[in-house]
């Protein structure tokens, strides 16, 4: 790793999280023993390659202060937007006056919490020197259709689909300037990737861990709390 460039870790924790069906956001249920985004970055601590960890928090969270990790030094928190991407855009403004455009950002969802370091050290190793940068993501082994009012109009080529996990890694510089393009002209990047796509650029894919998966529905936390316990075992 070239000593010289700095990564930066950005979690948007500022969601929701509606498909829960929950009391409190996903990110604040409980998974083995702690809050999901307390499993989340306690693994990106732990890889401990990151000048700096910026957390986007709603401002009427009131579970983020509740938190032991909202104590911890090595963690920044930023207002957290509308979207995704205002609350990753608004996590790269915290850091402006100290990173520098060719600093890397590596941006994960809270909601991701069964994350392994082997993943990180694997992103980052593929594209350190990569000029664009690029995703961790998955192959699709399911047969995918096109549907229009519950009837199947295509297949889809599968061999050419694959689903975005995070982290996501791109230059500080370039993303943060493809995220404030796409805001100024309203365009939906549900990813950082995408609003990369968008600036007409082709970012990189890594083959990631089938066990990075985003807490999305509530049986999510028990399959999560499955793959936690079956990497104790690694
Ligand atoms: O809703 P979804 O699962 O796609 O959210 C992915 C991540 O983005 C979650 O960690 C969520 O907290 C975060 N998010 C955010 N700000 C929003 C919406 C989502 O930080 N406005």
């Amino acid at each position: 790793m070239n000593d010289s460039v700095k990564f930066w870790a950005v979690v948007p924790a500022a969601g929701v999280g509606q498909r829960m069906q929950a009391d409190r956001p996903k990110q604040y249920l409980d998974l083995a023993g702690k809050t999901v985004i307390e499993q989340t970055l306690e693994r990106l601590l732990q890889a401990g390659l990151f000048a700096g960890l910026m957390v986007a928090i709603s401002g009427e969270d009131p579970y983020w202060p509740m938190l032991p990790i909202a104590r911890d030094s090595r963690i920044l928190t930023a207002p957290g937007g509308t979207e995704r991407a205002d609350s990753v855009l608004s996590a790269l403004n915290r850091i402006a006056p100290t990173a520098v455009e060719s600093d890397w950002v590596l941006v994960h969802d809270a909601a991701r919490p069964c994350l392994t370091i082997s993943d990180v050290h694997l992103l980052i190793d593929r594209l350190q020197d990569d000029s664009v940068g690029g995703i961790l993501a998955l192959p699709v082994h399911d047969t995918l259709k096109g549907v229009e009012e519950g009837r199947i109009t295509a297949t889809i080529d599968r061999s050419r689909i694959w689903r975005a996990l995070t982290p996501q890694m791109f230059r500080y510089g370039a993303l943060k300037h493809a995220l404030e393009q796409a805001a100024r002209t309203g365009e939906t990047v549900t990813d950082e990737a995408s609003a990369l796509e968008l600036q007409g650029k082709k970012p990189a894919i890594v083959e990631g861990r089938p066990d990075n998966i985003k807490i999305t529905r509530p049986e999510d936390l028990a399959l999560a709390q499955f793959y936690l316990e079956q990497q104790t075992h690694e």
